[in-house]
């Protein structure tokens, strides 16, 4: 898919979307990566990653919660003892637990956990639907959002980022997602996100996800217009 757009200073961008193939697949945890390269004349001015937890892809690639905890790592998953897992949710800690102890763990003892987990006065989980309902993934799934993005220093502030935010909004949104922020940003990307919320031809509104320590993103949203 193919955009040109102007620029300021009178410089015209061609914008191009493209899926980036998933190398390490033995490990894909179900995530899809867009790339949106901006061309000014020869060279690339710059791009902007898009990610999200694709949730057919996810679900193919991780038929039993066995196959998604291994590999889901970071701040939502402390497999090494699910109860402990239950108790830091509820601080919201878990951003400092990995999953390194999971590799020395047999299936019997995981085995253990769920059932113990199963017995706890909150609801158990047997399956990766319950897993996904339940914990972090809420509010995840296709859900594409900001992976990374970089404009070339003489490129700068002549509009790329907005250009290819806005692009890939559209994009997203026909295939019926909206795109949002990432839950860290840079100093510039703050700018460049309040900068696109003040702006009133573009359709931003607030989000917060749940349990991702209730961070609040800023959605680009063109569902309700999709030929635009
Ligand atoms: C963030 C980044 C992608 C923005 O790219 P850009 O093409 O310069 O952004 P735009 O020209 O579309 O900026 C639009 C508006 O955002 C705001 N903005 C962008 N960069 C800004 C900055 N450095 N300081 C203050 N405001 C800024 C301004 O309001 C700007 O409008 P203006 O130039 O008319 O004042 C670029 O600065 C960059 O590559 N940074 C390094 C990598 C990075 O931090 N990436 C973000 C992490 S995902």
């Amino acid at each position: 898919m193919l955009s040109s757009v102007a620029l300021k200073d009178g410089l015209t961008a061609e914008l191009r979307w493209s899926e980036v193939p998933q190398k390490k697949w033995d490990s894909n945890k179900g995530f899809r990566v867009f790339r949106v390269s901006a061309r000014v004349g020869d060279e690339e001015a710059g791009y902007l990653r898009v990610a999200y937890i694709c949730s057919s892809l996810h679900a193919e690639r991780n038929p039993t919660v066995w196959h998604h905890i291994p590999r889901f790592s970071g701040w939502c998953y402390y497999p090494g003892d699910l109860y402990e897992t239950w108790r830091a949710y509820k601080k919201y800690q878990l951003n400092v637990l990995s999953i390194d102890g999971l590799a020395r763990r047999s299936d019997e003892e995981m085995q253990a956990d769920l059932d113990r987990w199963a017995q706890m006065p909150f609801k158990g989980f047997r399956t990766i639907q319950d897993w996904i309902d339940k914990c972090s993934l809420i509010g995840h799934l296709d859900f594409p959002y900001v992976d990374y993005a970089k404009v070339r220093d003489k490129y700068l502030r002549k509009g790329i980022a907005t250009a290819m935010y806005i692009f890939a909004a559209k994009l997203l949104a026909e295939q019926g997602m909206l795109f949002r922020s990432s839950g860290i940003q840079s100093p510039r990307a703050k700018a460049l996100w309040s900068y696109l919320r003040w702006r009133k031809d573009i359709p931003t509104r607030q989000h917060v996800i749940p349990w991702h320590n209730a961070v609040e993103v800023t959605i680009i949203d063109y569902s309700g217009d999709t030929n635009g």
